[in-house]
């Protein structure tokens, strides 16, 4: 019995191989700086302001800070900015070398705004409109309080280190750590712990040229209970207590092979923005860092204690302190954006203030992308691309993975599986479809490919520590990395996408920049070694979680000159930093055919979305292995209704084309995805208010509902919007699903809902456990808003955008609702010089009316309005009298009248009519 068990044990491991080898990626002991950092622990900080130096400028003032332990002098400098938001830096006084300053990752220069200082001997106040910064001298530590409400403060844990450069023979300075002072006597350099001077992991040796240059500084949030943000990690949206339990978040963008959930282990994507929300405001800290990154969290809830701590949040009492997150970096600056909220959406949109929001992207990029590594030849392409047809499934999108081009050479293609590439992609754009391919960033060293020769010739490779090109292994072998920070190389880079240099290539082709962590599958934790050398003599370290994002600058400025500046780019990108969101659209890279890896994808996003990344996606039906039926269908109803909509599978996986499945499975995908594009109005209308806010498309339901301290720890539940709450089933053989409606004022205040299928209505607080059959997902939408949709599916988005507009005007308790639909040519920039229309829907006491919230802007559209669908009035009204622009009325018939909705059948008028409306006739 044993023996078989044992058997039965070495058999299901054999199947489940699907797991990251860890030993490929550091721990937090083995990064020498995370450890020195993590384990400061002063019972008073060193450091000390020195009031006399204060200068005070319009908008900033600047200060010495002293480190006591060793003399150190630091400048801080701090600012006000317009909405709720302070910037302050720290960086050496005089440091042997300049230190390495993020700039590419704001929008722009923020709008600062004036400051009022008062200094007394002890410490400095900084008001700027409502709120004050408190700067303490003795010890040095600084409080930010919103509207008189203390919301964060810095170093009140005195947790504050920072390494000034120095040269080796130098004594260190004395230890930081006062309780274990005697123990560590350490006069002598020899005496710095291992890894400060010179670091080994594997088999790969870092030479750290300019010795330790760690930052690290502890923040607490006083007014929240729970932390989130610090994507990306396949983790819970809201952050756990690893102070005690393991290691810290990590931040370091890299090529995790099988990443695991449950997991603060570092992903393809670094932004360092962490939130923290409570019942009476949430706030956010962002720390401006490119090297690599550690946070440990503090006071917040941890896996175990969940629901203890909702318990006694609930009972009033609180007995952990405040949550607080200690960010350690390698090297750089301590350079931070206070946000003060108040309000979740209001933290949000100030910190898209400073990095900036989406650019609203094409509508075929909206729609559903078809992936797989690889369509093998164009014949198959085309062959899958009518095969949508034929089953009558709507696609906009056909990929191609690395395998078109010839050897992994980017920018060429493989001849003999692609002879007419430009005739396949014309063929697609005839089908109302696109193309999106690959480019990655690693080159092929072959003395036969132009753009190895070009980047050798003119010295555009990354450098090693000793000034060579540094060469690494990924796809094509051999490879080098071109220096994206460089101007000159980003200009090079995007001038091969212009037709004029690729001309295998098209106008409109989508591009999708992966490996771009960098992937070095040969270097250390699979990524360029640190030591290696960039534009400008900065070190990989200072810059390794701005690579990805600044090949997409490259990318973006050559898409937008490939089309002369006509058309809005259309790029995927797999590394990302603070500020993607104004370059590409995200998805949560290779993760696995599995139920928890379905589960992950909406926190995974939640977390992208507050970080300002709304179009995020996670690839459907699971990256590795083989989704059985029920999850790839599942898997399909979760990603309609999630930004980037997309399926990708392995090579290494068998095909899983939706006819490829029984008639049953194959119509529950179709309906799936047809949901996705009936609701394409809305979504294009989302995307568009999100470059217009920066407010996230998808929302933790807290960004609605605050107040409800059940809701903070739901992770399989979101919004979209304001509009619609979903609840995807994500769990094998479910007939039932939980449904967590939330409270308004944190207690029994409902707000009703409609399900969007037959729109019954709900209108409680609680757990409402809802019956689903294959076809079912539960989807709410809010009472109180209209909702734009097209209810004639066509072959692609693209292809939809004269057809006539469905709104769903569902009413809240006062019989009210609202909502908006934003229209323009679908593809241009011409929405920028105002070629568009931003119509704004109301319904009051039984009208509905239309106006143009920008009645400067203009657009030709032939859309018109079908149907109108009221949802939750008591009486069905005989009538409908529609009054357009110029006052004519007309006459319009009720029809499908049940017991909660009813329709207006056919009103007819143009969305381009500036007003007009429907009164209910009884
Ligand atoms: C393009 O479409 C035409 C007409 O259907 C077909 O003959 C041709 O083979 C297609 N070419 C490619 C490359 O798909």
């Amino acid at each position: 019995m044993r023996q078989f068990s044992l058997i039965f044990l070495l058999v299901i491991s054999v199947i489940h191989t699907l797991a990251v080898d860890k030993n490929n990626f550091k721990t937090c002991d083995q990064a020498s700086f995370c450890k020195r950092s993590r384990s400061v622990q002063h019972e008073r900080s060193p450091f000390e302001v020195n009031i006399d130096t204060l200068i005070v400028n319009p908008n900033y003032i600047n200060v010495d800070l002293t480190n006591k332990h060793n003399g150190q002098i630091f400048d801080l400098k701090l600012e006000g900015i317009k909405g709720n938001t302070f910037h302050f830096e720290i960086d050496e006084k005089s440091p042997l070398k300049p230190r390495y300053r993020v700039v590419d990752a704001l929008k722009g220069e923020p709008t600062y705004e004036a400051i009022k200082v008062t200094a007394t001997g002890s410490d400095i106040t900084v008001k700027c409109g409502e709120n004050k910064v408190i700067i303490y001298a003795t010890p040095f530590k600084l409080e930010f309080y919103q509207n008189d409400v203390l919301t964060i403060s810095a170093n009140s844990k005195a947790k504050m280190h920072f390494e000034h450069l120095r040269r080796k023979q130098e004594a260190p300075p004395p230890p930081e750590n006062e309780n274990e002072q005697n123990e560590n006597e350490a006069q002598d350099q020899n005496q710095d712990e291992p890894g400060t001077w010179e670091e080994n992991f594997k088999s790969h040796h870092d030479i750290k040229p300019n010795g330790p240059s760690a930052v690290a500084l502890d923040f607490t949030f006083h007014q929240a209970n729970i932390l989130f943000g610090i994507p990306e990690h396949a983790d819970s949206f809201a952050l756990k207590t690893t102070v005690g339990n393991g290691d810290p978040y990590r931040l370091y963008n890299l090529d995790v092979f099988e990443y695991e959930l449950n997991s603060r282990m570092a992903l393809y994507g670094s932004i360092p923005v962490v939130y923290g929300h409570g019942h009476k405001s949430t706030s956010g800290i962002y720390w401006q860092n490119a090297a690599e990154t550690w946070v440990d969290i503090a006071g917040t809830a941890s896996e175990q204690n969940v629901m203890e701590s909702i318990v006694s949040f609930v009972a009033g009492s609180r007995q952990q302190d405040a949550p607080s997150a200690h960010f350690i970096s390698e090297s750089g600056i301590i350079d931070v954006f206070v946000v003060l909220g108040p309000s979740p959406n209001d933290a949000f949109k100030q910190y898209t203030a400073l990095t900036g929001s989406g650019n609203l992207p094409q509508m075929f990029a909206i729609g559903y992308h078809q992936c797989r590594w690889n369509y093998n030849d164009q014949q198959d392409v085309m062959q899958v691309a009518t095969k949508f047809d034929e089953h009558d499934i709507p696609m906009d999108t056909m990929w191609l993975d690395i395998e078109y081009t010839d050897s992994k050479k980017y920018f060429t293609w493989d001849h003999q599986k692609f002879p007419n590439a430009v005739e396949m992609m014309k063929n697609l754009t005839n089908m109302g479809r696109h193309l999106t391919f690959i480019i990655d960033p690693h080159i092929k060293r072959d003395s036969g490919y132009f753009f190895h020769n070009d980047c050798t010739d003119r010295g555009y490779y990354i450098k090693n520590k000793d000034g060579k090109d540094y060469e690494g292994w990924c796809w094509p072998g051999s490879a080098s990395y071109p220096d994206f920070f460089d101007p000159e190389i980003r200009k090079y880079y995007a001038d091969q996408y212009l037709l004029e240099n690729f001309k295998e290539n098209s106008r409109d082709t989508g591009i999708w920049n992966d490996m771009n962590e960098p992937s070095v599958f040969n270097g250390p934790e699979i990524t360029m070694p640190k030591d290696n050398l960039h534009y400008g003599g900065w070190e990989h370290r200072d810059v390794h979680n701005l690579y990805g994002q600044m090949q997409l600058v490259g990318t973006f400025d050559g898409l937008l000159r490939r089309a002369e500046n006509e058309l809005r780019p259309f790029i995927l990108t797999r590394a990302h930093f603070s500020g993607t969101q104004r370059y590409a659209a995200v998805w949560t890279g290779d993760n696995a055919a599995e139920w928890g890896h379905l589960e992950a994808s909406i926190p995974m996003c939640l977390s992208l979305s507050v970080a300002g990344i709304s179009f995020c996606g996670a690839d459907i039906g699971g990256f590795f292995g083989n989704p059985e039926t029920e999850l790839l269908y599942r898997w399909y109803q979760t990603g309609a209704f999630i930004p980037f909509f997309r399926a990708h599978a392995h090579i290494d996986t068998k095909r899983r084309e939706p006819w490829l499945y029984p008639d049953d499975v194959k119509l529950i995908i179709r309906d799936a995805i047809r949901k996705r594009y009936s609701f394409l109005p809305l979504w294009y209308t989302m995307f568009y208010e999100h470059e217009r806010s920066g407010l996230p498309i998808m929302r933790p339901l807290l960004s609605q509902y605050p107040l409800d301290k059940n809701a903070y720890n739901i992770d399989n539940q979101f919004m979209l919007s304001d509009k619609l709450l979903i609840r995807p089933v994500m769990q094998k053989g479910a007939s039932k699903v939980d449904v967590y409606f939330p409270s308004r004022n944190g207690d029994k205040q409902a707000d009703i809902w409609y399900d969007i299928d037959d729109y019954r209505k709900i209108e409680r607080v609680g757990v409402e456990s809802v019956t689903v059959n294959t076809y079912k997902v539960p989807v709410y939408q809010r009472g109180g808003t209209i909702i734009p949709r097209k209810m004639r599916i066509r072959r692609s988005a693209i292809l939809m955008e004269n057809d006539p507009i469905t709104l769903i005007v569902a009413v809240d308790s006062d019989k009210r609702a609202k909502g908006t639909l934003y229209i323009d040519d679908e593809k241009s920039f011409a929405y920028r010089q105002g070629k568009y229309l931003y119509i704004e829907f109301e319904f009051i006491d039984g009208v509905l009316s239309s106006q143009l919230i920008d009645e400067t802007a203009s657009y030709t559209t032939k859309v018109w309005l079908e149907r109108v669908i009221i949802v939750g009035l008591d009486k069905v009204p005989s009538s409908a009298t529609l009054r357009a622009s110029n006052n004519q009325a007309t006459q319009v018939d009720i029809i499908d009248a049940s017991k909660t909705a009813f329709t207006i059948r056919k009103p007819g008028v143009s969305l381009m009519e500036p007003t007009w409306s429907i009164t209910l006739n009884y």
